[in-house]
């Protein structure tokens, strides 16, 4: 994306949450400043809208423990109605397609789907064919949006508890994303997050795990020695190895990959004194990261997983406010 791309962008139209491409460094403002106020300590902290008439629909056709649960708890503090789909008991087992599937929960009259599909691409089809909002809870190795948003929500407040104040934005953070990015909607999501904020990112991967091309991505550096970059890393960033994604050869020799490219004990304790560890999750212990370091005081692994549940409430809040004030502008 060039500079006269961002310029000539819109604003965020809040129809839907499908990139965070959508939303610009405003949009993202906006969403953490929601969640800011909803997590506030009293006489801060915001009552989350009341949204009983609303119903949201998490679709999701890949497992899922934190997003689906994440999403589901956020539209309960809303008070939406929460209809769970499950693909393996639905009549997608009959052949139905999943034009015919979305536009069935679409007829329920549901205002929002969150959607979660292998395919890459899904989610923009989806808007195309619904009136609901679609929000991406992870469409192949395309994007993760909402999993960006909560980790900069994380970091953001975790750089505010170091410095006594919370940062405006992330401008030189050094910030190294580690794994498997070739297979990765959040690395995706992460590294247009991070660097709309202000972070120099860094890739660090053996070549097989790399995208094919990393032109138009907004990156400081490709790496394949994670011994190189760690001193220099505020936040190391590691990602799983995606097994099921793995069309090409699979990599096997997991020791090899630890070896070189785990967030070792021994790496871990190269890095700067203060620097942070991120994990979306689900983590393999003892494959990308060591146990003790996953769980070490530095690590936000379930600092992320807590603020999915805010993040996401403020998503959505933000989306059905949107459509409430367009059907009450539509009757005046
Ligand atoms: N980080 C993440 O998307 O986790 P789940 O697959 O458990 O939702």
């Amino acid at each position: 994306m060039t500079k006269t791309d961002v310029v000539a962008m819109p604003r965020w139209d809040r129809r839907n949450l499908l990139s965070i491409e959508d939303l610009r460094p405003e949009g993202i403002r906006d969403v953490l400043d929601l969640a800011d106020r909803l997590q506030g300590e009293p006489p801060t902290r915001a009552t989350p809208e009341d949204f009983h008439h609303a119903t949201v629909a998490t679709v999701f056709f890949e497992n899922s423990t934190r997003t689906r649960l994440s999403f589901e708890l956020a539209a309960q503090q809303l008070s939406a109605k929460v209809l769970n789909f499950n693909a393996d008991s639905s009549s997608v087992k009959k052949g139905e397609s999943l034009r015919d599937t979305l536009s069935t929960i679409d007829a329920f009259g549901v205002d929002v789907i969150v959607i979660r599909h292998a395919s890459s691409g899904v989610a923009v089809q989806a808007s195309r064919w619904v009136n609901a909002a679609i929000i991406n809870a992870g469409d192949g190795q395309h994007e993760h949006p909402t999993q960006a948003l909560l980790d900069l929500f994380t970091l953001r407040q975790a750089l505010g508890t170091q410095r006594g104040v919370m940062p405006e934005d992330l401008t030189g953070l050094r910030v190294a994303i580690v794994g498997d990015i070739r297979h990765s909607r959040v690395a995706r999501s992460e590294v247009l997050a991070l660097s709309a904020m202000g972070a120099h990112v860094t890739l660090v991967a053996p070549s097989p795990l790399l995208p094919t091309s990393v032109e138009g991505w907004p990156i400081e550096a490709v790496s394949s020695d994670l011994d190189h970059v760690i001193a220099n890393t505020d936040l190391c960033y590691v990602l799983r190895i995606q097994h099921e994604r793995m069309v090409e050869a699979r990599l096997d020799d997991l020791d090899a990959y630890r070896h070189r490219f785990g967030l070792t004990l021994e790496r871990a304790a190269r890095l700067p004194e203060g620097a942070l560890i991120m994990h979306p999750g689900p983590i393999n212990r003892g494959v990308e990261i060591d146990s003790l370091v996953a769980d070490a005081p530095n690590s936000l692994i379930l600092a992320q997983v807590r603020n999915g549940v805010t993040i996401r409430a403020a998503v959505l809040s933000l989306l059905l406010g949107a459509r409430r004030d367009e059907i009450q502008g539509a009757v005046k």
